[in-house]
């Protein structure tokens, strides 16, 4: 008897193979294949994925981009300006968004807020709750002041009552909370299994380009990459939001990695309060740590997230280390801190390789922008010499390998920001000085990196 055949799905970037191996030959992650024990999906559903997913480009014939009509998107703005910003200005009519995060960040949070506004502006919603009884959501909505809320709770994981439900609901807005609980009786492994949350997620996207209906999936991040992380899903939907933070302060990053109807990189900042996430409309300022006086291993950075300026406070510690220094970082990119040593050894002749050097962005926030390289050297080299910055320093600019400083962009912007909020003094790229001087803000531009190190000798 044939048996039945089984793909091999990466639970990091969803490629499939036809055998199992211990590495994906898509990304190169170890360890990632997963069987996907039941049949595939029919043939016939999945070529129906296919033109769902190109909707309305199969049936039409072939035409000019200048005869086809682009209508403006509709966007149900949500009231909560934080999320629309990121959202690109509101959700949009049959897209498919993905919010995913580290498990108790306030993804249900948010989406229940999101939700009760939209329903008491009266655009139907309906919320799907896989995870929580009624109860519980009922609870959450008591405690974000929401206790007549009209939001429609269905609390149910199997997909095809899901869709049916959906179906016949019809909903402006209807979000999954969460993916991984899904099921669906086309396949026999389990909830949560790469294969489930695929199908599912294909399914639902499916359906949002059919009715129009916006869907809000809400995905776990996990750690190991046993359950599908919700990196699986990215490619599918249009939009992917992500929450960063730290757990243990109350301020959330919302940050969308993929908008396939607004900028990526921006972000959305939120606060965790007693009674839900509030929007914090100026937050320039809340990655700095309270200082009174000037510490060494510390140095304010500018950091451009979306389209706005962020004060953000990078430290350094570094301290001697045994035969194998380590090097260690949080919120800032690893590999970028071994090149920045290195270009500190060569250039400026400031040795670490017996020393432990550990880097840390302030608040949990994540910083990938090269523009911090300045600020992370100053606050090593801060804390190398146990000498620190002066008060209301702050710098930024991205470095080279041959040691030199590039500008970043929208320089005038950042150092505005800056004297705004009081700083006095900055090291930035030299094509980044201002032209005209900024009214309380010293600033020093620099082309090399041994200049800016100047500022501590
Ligand atoms: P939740 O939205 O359940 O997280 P997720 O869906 O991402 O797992 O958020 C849970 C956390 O937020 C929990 O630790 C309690 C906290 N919280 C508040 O601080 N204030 C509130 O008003 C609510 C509803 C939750
Ligand atoms: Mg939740």
């Amino acid at each position: 008897m044939a048996r039945d055949k089984s793909t091999y799905v990466c639970s990091n970037c969803g490629a499939s193979s036809p055998r199992w191996l211990g590495r994906c030959p898509a990304c190169e992650a170890w360890n990632t294949l997963v069987e996907t024990a039941a049949a595939a999906p029919k043939a016939e559903s999945k070529n129906r994925l296919a033109s769902a997913h190109y909707a309305g480009a199969s049936a039409q014939p072939i035409t000019p981009l200048s005869q086809i009509q682009a209508n403006d998107v509709a966007r149900s703005a949500t009231g909560l300006g934080e999320l629309d910003r990121v959202l690109g200005g509101g959700i949009v009519e049959g897209s498919v968004v993905l919010i995913g995060g580290d498990p108790g960040i306030g993804k249900s949070t948010l989406l229940l807020q999101a939700l009760d506004r939209l329903q008491r502006m009266g655009l139907p919603t309906l919320y799907i709750s896989g995870e929580e009884s009624g109860a519980q959501v009922a609870l959450r909505a008591r405690r974000l002041g929401l206790p007549d809320s009209q939001v429609p709770i269905l609390t149910e994981i199997g997909l095809e009552k899901i869709t049916q439900a959906i179906e016949t609901h019809q909903p402006a807005v209807a979000v999954i909370d969460s993916i991984q609980t899904l099921y669906s009786d086309q396949l026999s492994s389990a909830p949560g299994s790469v294969a489930q949350v695929r199908e599912c997620a294909a399914h639902l996207t499916r359906l949002a380009k059919n009715t129009g209906i916006a869907v809000v999936l809400v995905g776990h991040v996990t750690k190991e990459g046993t359950i599908a992380g919700p990196r699986v899903l990215e490619h599918m939907v249009d939009t992917v939001l992500y929450f960063e933070g730290d757990t243990h302060s109350s301020f959330r990053l919302v940050r969308a990695i993929k908008n396939r109807f607004g900028a990526v990189n921006e972000i959305g900042v939120f606060a965790m309060t007693e009674t839900g996430l509030k929007g914090v409309s100026n937050p320039s300022a809340i990655f700095l740590s309270q200082h009174n006086e000037p510490v060494p291993g510390s140095c304010v950075l500018v950091t451009l997230e979306g389209s706005r300026p962020l004060l953000v406070e990078i430290q350094a510690l570094v301290d001697t280390g045994g035969p194998s220094p380590r090097r260690l970082s949080v919120g800032l990119d690893r590999e970028r801190l071994a090149m920045l040593l290195a270009v500190l050894h060569r250039h400026a002749g400031v040795a670490t390789y017996d020393q432990d050097v550990f880097i840390n962005a302030v608040g949990g926030v994540r910083i990938s922008e090269p523009a911090a390289d300045l600020a992370i050297l100053l606050a090593i080299q801060s804390s190398l010499r146990s000498q620190a910055l002066p008060k209301g320093f702050l710098a930024f600019g991205e470095v080279g390998l041959a040691g030199e400083v590039r500008p970043a962009s929208r320089g005038q912007e950042r150092l505005r920001e800056a004297a705004k909020l009081g700083f006095t003094v900055a090291i930035v790229p030299q094509a980044n000085a201002p032209k005209k001087p900024i009214e309380g803000l010293t600033v020093h531009g620099v082309e090399r990196i041994e200049q800016a190190l100047e500022c501590l000798r």
